[in-house]
């Protein structure tokens, strides 16, 4: 999405508005309660390649609450993606490793679990739903073979039963006739419905936690709009947790509660939504609010971050975002590995001088000083 016209760029405003139900200040509704359903504890998954080790996950940290929407932003390659498999168990092995921490999911460390338990977690207990309807079904199956699937796994239902949960599933997420549409095969769908279809298999087994993972390709801005709709839908509907994984701050604002912004593999920076966009603390977070696109900006085109991403086989010690801050700081600080910490209630961030203009006011929560 390098370039778009104002009228286009205004277009997509004026939709993803409308999917996600904005207030006057651009942010959605909140139906999040306190209870924390998925914490991810210090998770570390690596990859071994010819280059050396990369480590992808590098001490991850974030929670989700009941029906609630976590944002996590970060650019390509942050580790964003490789973070919800190994929530998955899906990380391709080799080369990949899950080398350390926990995904506590409703009090089960679901790294503990066996291969035989996690089949039955995957796709009941947390369930993820592409934005790509192409991709996430199958052409040769019907609706109902597919949504029927998932409810046969995981809640062991046969004949009249299973074809009334079925129907209930695409109910739930407004497939209009839904007795006759779920004997079609998804060529017979339209990319709208063919998503609703995709989000009745994530809904049909009430998960718990539902991870939304945008592809880096971006599709169609109006089977995007429908997509948020649908997952605000969802939520309304099943008061699931979401991970909504994405590169677009713009949407984040509309669509999450709290945001974890991630970098090089880590956490720098976590807070409400509000407190993300208001009072950020650390400069990539900054950057990044900062790369949201204008619509005043005549231009269309999307500032840039100076810098690339570190390579991660090849991380500098200490602080990965030192090489790309815009911050006067001694070279000794930028080998400090930063702590995450918190610095007001419910917002943590990575604090090094090298990362945080404002490390003085906040030196006293750190080891380092
Ligand atoms: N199978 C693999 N083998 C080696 N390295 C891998 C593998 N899969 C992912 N990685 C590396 O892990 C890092 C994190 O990748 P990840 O897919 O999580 O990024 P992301 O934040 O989801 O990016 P994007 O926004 O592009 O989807 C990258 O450096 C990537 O090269
Ligand atoms: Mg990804």
């Amino acid at each position: 999405m390098a370039e778009m016209t104002t009228a286009a760029a205004q277009e997509r405003e004026h939709m993803l508005e409308d999917a996600a139900e904005v207030d006057a200040d651009g942010f959605g509704p909140s139906a999040a309660s306190s209870e924390i359903v998925l914490d991810v504890n210090d998770l570390q998954t690596h990859f071994a390649t010819r280059w050396g080790t990369v480590k992808a996950v590098d001490g991850v940290s974030y929670s989700v609450r009941r029906g609630e929407t976590l944002g996590v932003v970060g650019e390509s390659g942050s580790g964003k993606s490789v973070t919800a498999l190994s929530i998955m168990r899906l990380v391709p092995s080799p080369p990949g490793h899950i080398v350390g921490g926990e995904v506590v999911l409703n009090g089960r460390n679901l790294l503990d679990l066996s291969e035989r338990e996690m089949t039955q977690v995957r796709g009941g207990e947390v369930s993820m739903i592409l934005q790509d309807p192409m991709t996430a079904l199958n052409p040769v199956f019907t609706v109902e073979n597919q949504v029927g699937e998932a409810i046969r796994i995981h809640q062991k239902l046969r004949g009249k039963d299973l074809w009334d949960s079925i129907v209930d599933a695409l109910r739930k997420v407004r497939i209009p006739a839904p007795e006759t549409r779920a004997k079609d095969y998804p060529h017979q769908l339209s990319g709208g419905m063919r998503q609703r279809v995709v989000g009745a298999i994530g809904i049909s087994t009430s998960p718990d936690v539902i991870i939304a993972d945008e592809p880096t390709t971006s599709l169609d801005v109006t089977i995007q709009a429908a997509y948020l709709r649908l997952l605000r839908q969802i939520q309304r509907e099943a008061g699931v947790g979401i991970i909504f994984i994405t590169h677009d701050f713009g949407i984040v604002a509309k669509m999450c509660d709290r945001v974890a912004v991630m970098y090089a593999g880590r956490i720098v920076e976590t807070a409400d939504v509000r407190t993300i966009f208001n009072e950020p603390l650390h400069e990539y977070t900054k950057a990044l609010i900062t790369s949201v696109p204008k619509l005043e900006e005549k231009t269309g085109r999307l500032p840039q971050i100076e810098g690339q991403p570190p390579l991660l086989y090849n991380l500098p010690e200490g602080d990965a975002f030192a090489p790309r801050s815009p911050l006067d700081f001694e070279e000794e600080d930028a080998l400090i590995r930063p702590e995450l910490v918190e610095v007001s209630p419910g917002h943590m961030v990575q604090l090094t001088r090298s990362s945080v203009a404002d490390f003085d006011k906040y030196k006293h929560l750190v080891s380092y000083g």
